[in-house]
């Protein structure tokens, strides 16, 4: 009990609430299925938990499980003595005055959940009456992503408790073969071996993972509680040199284009690295060990700069240099010296990166920029619209720039937009122990171009969410989704126009027309994957805009959120629960948000040991403990995101699952 105790005496405000703490013994989860189906790199997976309430009097139980961030809630239901209550998904205003109506009536209890690196929490309660029996159904859908030549899919467990009838089973289906699958993650250790099973045919393979009581017990990650921790299954498909794999169905297709054996393109890159004061310490090294790492995989016809920045600009060189083994070692040694001091002028570094990469000639190559910063801007042009601006305009569309958010101290947002105004992506980097393997991970997805300038075009084919991508990079994919007009296939010709090194490359059904995929994909299917893919670039482009604009994007993304009931940063779910019970909240809260306010719990928390696997590194900054029974609702309260839970309640139960903001697209 040291740590409880420990925890008691830190979060001291919790102390009251230790007596009315859930019981786990009261209630027994009897079963714990989760089942994910992959067609067509498309993810559906439906988790549920049955669980019967063991005592005389009527508990209050818990569901509480992982999803990946980049998944859309798409239903939640809970069946209770024979009775269904289903989620339904509303507008956030909506579902809103519901939750503020409970609230005015004293009868809502918030739930935070977390933003970890790649999950988030979700959690929810029920009160169940004496000898009765809950089940909870959660289905969650995501369009699996390629990077660095494969697809994860991540499955977190930690039913809190072992469970008799525990199953996870994937079942993957792919028409153009699947070329390789493994199973990895915390829970793919030698105890549970013979718990995971794993078959794998030509164009389809199953994967289930049905550990005994006693496994659940004893493996790595895994206790009294049972099992805590992941499966991540990993694989990759077939891939043929030319058009890519094309669905059709219903109407609509969907094109996932990554062309294998082309030659890679030299690139041009510059890495601009803030070496402001808050990098001190173990940011600084990891960043350092990083660079030089990096370095080293430039290939001979790269050319590269590299810059560091406090409230000045440090160059190593002015202009660009080839990645000679000379000009590499002396890079490295520039890059073994960076020391933290000084401020944080963001404007100043990034319109000289740009100054370099547009002072040297791009024909036949690819030009990159990476920014890596810890923090705000401090020092020059500390307005964020006045630096994106100046970094659009130096920019020009001409080259991607990627951002790198080091640790929680940077506002998101503000790297994202940049990134998102010139072709990139922004990321956050993780400050733990493994940030320079993070650091050189992301270089690694950047680190092969293979095509410029890429136009996807589809003549008979309308409503297409993204189609230009200034760069595709060997590993990655380029996804295309819209509809087939008049669902007239003769007549639906895509193509692909696409530069590699300084020829033009085209990409074409040769003569040939696109083949209806009857039979391989469901019915509705390749609709949501549509759907899904329009929704996330949607909320991207919202992020963008503002005013009437912004409006209208809003608008557009609600109106198909609610069409197929995905819950995103605009809509929330409302579940109507039984009479007497109060209402909930779940709130996802903004990309490092939670961190924002967890931190120092979450500190706390680590140095005691109380983490796991992935919530090692994310999670554990909502949860005093991973190996106690949940006590989240109480830290909640503590921090005052939400109203007290309120023992004594009435009706218009309603539970409100809502994503607050906007999901990081490239976890
Ligand atoms: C998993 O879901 C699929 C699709 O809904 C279904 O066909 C299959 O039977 C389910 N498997 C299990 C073990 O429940
Ligand atoms: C692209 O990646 C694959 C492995 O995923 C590798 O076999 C191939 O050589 C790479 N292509 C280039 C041009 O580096
Ligand atoms: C597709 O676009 C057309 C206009 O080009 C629009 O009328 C139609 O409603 C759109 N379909 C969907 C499903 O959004
Ligand atoms: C896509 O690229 C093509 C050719 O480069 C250009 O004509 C077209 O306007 C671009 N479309 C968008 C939406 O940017
Ligand atoms: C495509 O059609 C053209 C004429 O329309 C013909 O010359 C060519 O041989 C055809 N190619 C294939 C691969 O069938």
């Amino acid at each position: 009990m040291g740590r409880a105790v420990v925890q008691l005496t830190l979060f001291g405000l919790l102390l009251a609430l230790a007596a009315s703490q859930p019981n786990k013994d009261d209630w027994d989860i009897y079963s714990f299925h989760i089942n994910s189906t992959v067609i067509g790199r498309y993810a559906t997976t439906v988790i549920t938990s049955r669980v019967a309430n063991r005592i005389e009097e009527s508990k209050e139980i818990e569901f509480h499980v992982q999803i990946p961030k980049n998944a859309f809630i798409s239903k939640f239901r809970m069946f209770i003595d024979g009775q269904v209550y289903d989620g339904v998904v509303k507008t956030k205003e909506q579902a809103q005055q519901q939750y503020t109506q409970a609230v005015s009536r004293g009868e809502s209890a918030g739930i935070v959940s977390s933003v970890g690196r790649t999950m988030e929490e979700f959690k929810t309660s029920v009160t169940v009456a004496a000898h009765k029996k809950v089940t909870f159904e959660l289905t969650y859908e995501e369009l699996l992503k390629r990077t660095r030549g494969k697809y994860e899919l991540q499955i977190h467990t930690r039913p809190m408790q072992p469970v008799k009838d525990f199953k996870v089973d994937v079942y993957i289906y792919e028409k153009a073969g699947i070329s390789f699958i493994d199973v990895k993650g915390g829970l793919s250790t030698k105890a549970l071996a013979n718990a995971i099973t794993k078959t794998h045919a030509d164009n389809k393979a199953w994967v289930y993972f049905y550990p005994t009581v006693d496994q659940q017990k004893t493996c790595d990650s895994c206790g009294e509680q049972g099992m805590n921790g992941d499966l991540v299954i990993v694989y990759d498909v077939n891939r043929d040199t030319g058009l890519g794999d094309i669905k059709t169905s219903d109407g609509y297709f969907v094109h996932h284009f990554a062309p294998s054996s082309l030659p890679r393109i030299p690139k041009n890159i510059v890495f601009i690295i803030d070496q402001s004061g808050s990098m001190s310490g173990r940011k600084m090294e990891q960043t350092r060990i990083a660079l030089v790492h990096i370095l080293n995989d430039l290939a001979g016809d790269d050319f590269f700069g590299v810059i560091s920045f406090d409230s000045q600009i440090f160059h190593w060189k002015r202009e660009l240099v080839q990645a000679t083994s000379v000009n590499l070692e002396e890079a490295k040694e520039f890059a073994r010296n960076i020391m933290e001091r000084g401020a944080t002028d963001i404007n100043a570094a990034v319109l000289e990166g740009a100054r370099m990469l547009n002072a040297h000639p791009r024909e036949g190559s690819a030009s990159i920029l990476i920014l890596l910063t810890d923090g705000d801007p401090t020092s020059g042009v500390t307005n964020f619209e006045i630096i994106q601006s100046n970094v659009r305009r130096a920019i020009a569309g001409k080259f991607p720039l990627y951002c790198l958010g080091f640790g929680f101290d940077v506002k998101f947002e503000f790297l994202e937009k940049m990134s998102l105004e010139n072709n990139g992506v922004a990321r956050r980097i993780y400050e733990d122990s493994d940030a320079d393997v993070q650091l050189k991970g992301f270089y690694e997805e950047v680190a092969t171009p293979l095509l410029t300038d890429v136009t996807m075009i589809y003549l008979g084919g309308t409503n297409l969410t993204q189609t230009n991508f200034s760069q595709y990079y060997n590993g990655s994919e380029i996804v295309v989704a819209g509809e087939i007009m008049d669902n007239d296939i003769e007549t639906f010709s895509p193509q692909v126009v696409a530069i590699s090194s300084s020829r033009t490359l085209t990409f074409s059904t040769t003569n040939t027309s696109v083949e209806p995929s009857t039979g391989s994909v469901a019915v509705g299917l390749l609709q949501r994957v549509w759907a899904y893919l329009t929704v996330k670039q949607l909320l991207e482009k919202e992020l963008l805009l503002s005013g009437a604009e912004k409006e209208k994007v809003k608008k557009e993304v609600l109106e198909k959120s609610l069409k197929y009931s995905f819950v995103t940063p605009l809509t929330s779910m409302v579940v109507t629960k039984p009479e007497g019970e109060k209402t909930q909240v779940l709130h996802k809260p903004k990309e490092g948000e939670a961190q924002q306010l967890y931190r120092g719990f979450g500190r706390l928390n680590y140095a005691m040991g109380g983490s796991s696997q992935f919530s090692g590194h994310s999670a554990r900054v909502l949860v005093p403990s991973y190996a106690s029974t949940p006590t989240h609702h109480k830290v909640t309260r503590v921090i005052g995101a939400a109203p007290p839970p309120s023992r004594v309640s009435h009706q218009t139960p309603s539970i409100l699952f809502t994503r607050f903001a906007h999901q990081t697209l490239f976890s």
